[in-house]
């Protein structure tokens, strides 16, 4: 825990887009840490005048950042832990978070939760991070989580790539192939020529970025085209090689039935994998400089 408040230290930082006091921002969340101590239906009201609810957490990590930020900025308590917005008050018997989101993570210290009538509100320890069934009616301090009015990086909707790449907004990025295209390649050659105009074989994330891309196929080369996923051990796991995840699997297993693939390219009906020795045109994908 001690390291890991150490690295947050230097990760958040309050910022502009969230309301002032304690405050953390990730992930478009601003949790405020209120050193006021109050029991847990006055924390709630004092969340929803800030717009916000007591947090609601759903997930190992986020847990760990309430926790490890709470031995900062709750050091002067008297009290050793804190609510967050997990309370049996709503839905009798069940426990639920106070802003109505999915109960779908859990960090019970031993023997919790205590089924004690009363005991009806989640606290987290500011000792190890785990929870307990505490009664609503002690004063704590608590966290508030409000919505961060950050926009979203929002890329220009034109923007001029130099000859022979086309701009798309919704990824920021340039695909094309540098002038003069060499046509067919094989897939090591074609990720080599696409690094020397400072690109990589495409990538493709999602159904609207896989849509885009087939326009090239579409109208233009009317086949199968290299883009940047392959694999090490023989089709087992994909990477691409601009360094993006293998996150959208949009994959032609009808029409490509190739043993022991390890190069990937689109098509018509969807991304098959191939051998690597073959030449075929290739699309390539940059950053587009704003
Ligand atoms: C905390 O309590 C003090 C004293 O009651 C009050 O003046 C202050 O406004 C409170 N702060 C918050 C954030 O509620
Ligand atoms: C509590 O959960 C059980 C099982 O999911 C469900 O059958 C019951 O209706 C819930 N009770 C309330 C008050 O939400
Ligand atoms: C909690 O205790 C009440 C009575 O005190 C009992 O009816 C209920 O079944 C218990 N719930 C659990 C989950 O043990
Ligand atoms: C885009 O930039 C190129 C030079 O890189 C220029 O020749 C061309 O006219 C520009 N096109 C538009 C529509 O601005
Ligand atoms: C790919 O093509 C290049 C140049 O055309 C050639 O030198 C290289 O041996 C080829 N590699 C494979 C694996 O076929």
């Amino acid at each position: 825990m001690l390291v890991f408040t150490f690295l947050l230290l230097f990760l958040f930082q309050a910022n502009a887009s969230c309301p002032s006091g304690n405050v953390v921002e990730w992930n478009s969340n601003c949790y405020i840490f209120q050193t006021n101590v109050t029991e847990f239906a006055s924390a709630e009201i004092s969340c929803k005048l800030m717009a916000g609810n007591l947090v609601s957490v759903h997930d190992a990590f986020t847990n760990a950042l309430l926790a490890g930020e709470a031995i900062n900025y709750f050091q002067q308590s008297t009290e050793n832990d804190f609510w967050i917005g997990g309370t049996l008050l709503m839905h009798a018997g069940n426990w639920s978070w106070i802003d109505n989101s999915i109960f779908d993570f859990i960090d019970w210290n031993k023997g919790e939760p205590q089924n004690i009538s009363g005991n009806g509100c989640i606290s987290v320890s500011t000792v190890n991070g785990a929870w307990s069934s505490q009664d609503c009616f002690k004063a704590k301090p608590y966290i508030c989580n409000v919505a961060s009015t950050t926009p979203p990086p929002t890329n220009p909707s034109y923007l001029n790539c130099s000859l022979g790449w086309t701009y798309f907004q919704p990824t920021g990025s340039c695909y094309g192939v540098e002038m003069p295209n060499p046509g067919k390649l094989n897939w090591t050659a074609a990720e080599e020529y696409c690094e020397k105009s400072g690109a990589h074989l495409t990538s493709i994330h999602s159904w609207e970025e896989y849509s885009f891309i087939e326009t090239f196929d579409a109208f233009a080369w009317n086949g199968h085209f290299w883009i940047g996923m392959f694999s090490n051990d023989g089709g087992k796991t994909w990477m691409y090689t601009d360094g993006t995840p293998y996150d959208y699997e949009h994959r032609d297993d009808e029409h490509c039935k190739m043993p022991n693939p390890r190069c990937a390219a689109c098509g018509q009906f969807g991304i098959c994998t191939f051998e690597c020795t073959e030449d075929r045109l290739f699309l390539c994908k940059k950053k587009a400089h704003f």
